[in-house]
């Protein structure tokens, strides 16, 4: 029998995706889009990508961009920690490479924001280096593949997926096993219903021949999602909306937000505090933004200011139409209460 590299190298060129548009690009490009693959379906990633390669074709021009712009052109993506290293390795890269993607695997992963799944993936899809690469998709692959229980989270597990990994890797041909990897795990082994009967590995798949495809992975124990409250300020004088630049690396770091409280309570203390004169208010409908650990439960306040407060002179503070704060580097609940202002 042949191979598992071989049969999924002739699997990838039949049945493996031909089209994306990073394929065959530089390691500039190849680096990019892996950022945005991260945690993100690929049909939701490819306009961020065709956007973003648009206004920043080179290494240069991204580390050339402010951050705000990096992040504007993030907003929805998610995730944001992504755009902020990305932003932040492009000027690594013009200060210690003179602009030219490192050729070395060490140097790559020192980059912030690359761990070692992506930079042998860099390796392998721009240069052909053999190396062997283990994201989400691939440790459901092998893990089924070669019948490895335990958490995929867990280290010693992770271990043992490395090293077949590694193992398992082709002499030749790299860039089209790794893309092969990726697509067999998105598109046959999938995490529910896989389609085992047109797999090309399935004749000595360990899961499969022994009935435990169901169980392989073995799903991580899964805690009760915890849930939060907030309360969003929607601070308006006629169209132009109260924004504020989130401090530092958390979740929204860096992207404009309408300030936020912990409770009505709060929202109000500070607003009274703050001298602001309301002419009417109203609580728009409760919605609930979910992100990977918890649930944040949002009470937007909409409240028309009869005159601009002094405070908004501040540094981290802006007033913006709507319309201009749709463009500015936001998240997507954010965005949804612009929208639903927009049209109100
Ligand atoms: N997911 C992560 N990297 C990918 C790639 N290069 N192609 C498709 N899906 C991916």
């Amino acid at each position: 029998m042949h191979s598992f590299s071989s049969r999924l190298i002739v699997w990838q060129h039949t049945h493996g995706r031909h089209d994306l548009p990073w394929q065959g690009a530089d390691a500039y490009h190849v680096w990019l889009s892996e950022i945005m693959l991260q945690q993100t379906q690929v049909a939701t990633v490819i306009p961020y990508y065709r956007r973003f390669t648009a206004l920043f074709p080179t290494i240069a021009a991204l580390a050339a961009a402010t951050e705000e712009q990096v992040l504007a052109h993030w907003s929805g993506l998610g995730y944001y920690a992504r755009g902020r290293n990305l932003h932040r390795a492009a000027q690594i890269i013009m200060e210690k490479y003179h602009g030219e993607f490192p050729r070395e695997f060490g140097q790559i992963l020192e980059l912030p924001g690359i761990g070692r799944s992506t930079a042998a993936a860099i390796c392998a899809l721009a240069w052909h280096e053999r190396r062997a690469i283990l994201d989400g998709n691939v440790k459901r692959v092998l893990a089924r593949y070669c019948g490895i229980s335990g958490s995929t989270g867990e280290k010693a597990v992770e271990a043992r997926l490395w090293q077949q990994a590694e193992a398992l890797l082709p002499q030749h041909d790299i860039a089209a096993y790794i893309q092969a990897q990726m697509d067999l795990g998105a598109t046959l082994c999938t995490r529910s219903r896989p389609k085992c009967g047109v797999c090309p590995v399935s004749s000595d798949c360990v899961a499969f021949q022994s009935g435990r495809v169901s169980e392989l992975p073995t799903p991580r124990q899964r805690k009760a999602v915890p849930k939060r409250n907030a309360t969003f300020l929607l601070l308006m004088h006629g169209r132009d909306i109260l924004l504020e630049k989130r401090p530092g690396s958390g979740i929204w770091g860096g992207l404009w937000c309408p300030p936020q409280f912990d409770n009505e309570e709060q929202a109000k203390d500070w607003f009274v505090t703050n001298g602001m004169d309301a002419d009417h208010g109203e609580r728009l409908e409760i919605f609930t933004h979910t992100f990977t650990h918890f649930k944040l439960h949002i009470t937007p306040l909409n409240i028309q200011l009869a005159r601009k407060p002094l405070r908004a002179a501040q540094e981290g503070i802006v007033w913006l139409s709507v319309e201009d704060a749709l463009q500015a580097a936001i998240p997507t609940p954010v965005r949804a209460l612009l929208n639903k202002l927009r049209r109100g």
